[in-house]
């Protein structure tokens, strides 16, 4: 079916207390084995793209892939801009068909953030797209932060809260405990804070950084009020995990697709186990 918003993505899952994967690619065996395994589970899904994969593999084949992709399947799929760095870039992934839009200020001037967010959100809005928006700042493992600096960064409720009226964002990415890139699951999640952004905040509460949160935690995170969980660093590492299995079983191999079919079937598997721990199996 034709690409759908995540505003419909995410208000249904908001209603119904689940959360929708939203999984970065790099790479058509990366977008096939994402879309399988979320047939697999009847699950929607949101197939985003970093600023890595867009240098990487080019805006314009990134989005090419994808709408294909989603044209043949059989479950409700969304194209979501990740971290977007300016207006521009937005402009331009809004041309060129992407249904869902973020830009990422936190590091901004809270005044700076308002005012490029708020101007997404109004070229988004005019054509039926939504917007995420950040605020409260989420490091990186390459950031070396110390856990008093990851809490000193996380989101401020009563800021969330005016943030969101002062921009019009239809999600809003929070600061609530996990830091991008980790490679095992360590981290906790602030359950007070997300509960009280929550409260005061109605719209969809987006988690980034997932890999390195605990399973239970994420879980815990979903009732209180989390509906979108940006996954990256858990599906690189199987699909290079599956890249390092067949070329030690096979070093003689000279064919990509065989060596790269054991990275999909690996990849098929952890984004089925996180649809089932989002509880988003069955909600296409
Ligand atoms: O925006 C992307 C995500 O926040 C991914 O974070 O690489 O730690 O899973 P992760
Ligand atoms: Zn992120």
């Amino acid at each position: 079916m034709p690409l759908v918003t995540t505003k419909e993505l995410l208000e249904k899952a908001m209603r119904e207390k689940y959360a929708v994967g939203a999984f970065n690619a790099n790479n058509i065996e990366m977008v096939q084995a994402i879309i399988e395994a979320a047939e697999e589970e009847s699950a929607p899904v949101i197939l985003q793209a970093s600023q890595g994969a867009i240098k990487y593999a080019g805006l314009e084949n990134v989005t090419a892939i994808v709408k294909n992709a989603a044209d043949m399947a059989k479950i409700p799929i969304a194209l979501h801009l990740d971290h977007g760095t300016n207006y521009e870039q937005n402009v331009k992934c809004l041309r060129i068909g992407f249904t869902s839009l973020m830009f990422d200020g936190s590091k901004l001037p809270y005044e700076e953030n308002v005012s490029i967010t708020r101007k997404v959100v109004e070229m988004g809005h005019a054509v039926g797209v939504p917007v995420e928006g950040e605020i409260g700042k989420i490091g990186g493992t390459e950031d070396h932060i110390t856990v008093s600096e990851v809490e000193a960064d996380m989101t401020e409720p009563e800021e969330a809260l005016r943030f969101v009226e002062d921009t019009g964002v239809d999600s809003l990415a929070v600061a609530v405990g996990s830091v991008h890139r980790m490679k095992k699951k360590e981290a906790k999640l602030d359950h007070e804070r997300i509960k009280r952004i929550a409260e005061l905040v109605k719209i969809p509460l987006v988690l980034h950084g997932s890999s390195g949160v605990m399973d239970d935690e994420m879980k815990k995170g979903i009732k209180e009020g989390l509906c979108k969980i940006n996954v990256a660093t858990q599906l690189n590492m199987a699909f290079v995990e599956g890249m390092r299995k067949a070329l030690n079983e096979k070093p003689e191999e000279v064919d990509p697709r065989k060596i790269l079919g054991v990275s999909k079937e690996l990849l098929k598997k952890v984004v089925r186990d996180r649809i089932r721990v989002f509880g988003c199996s069955g909600k296409a």
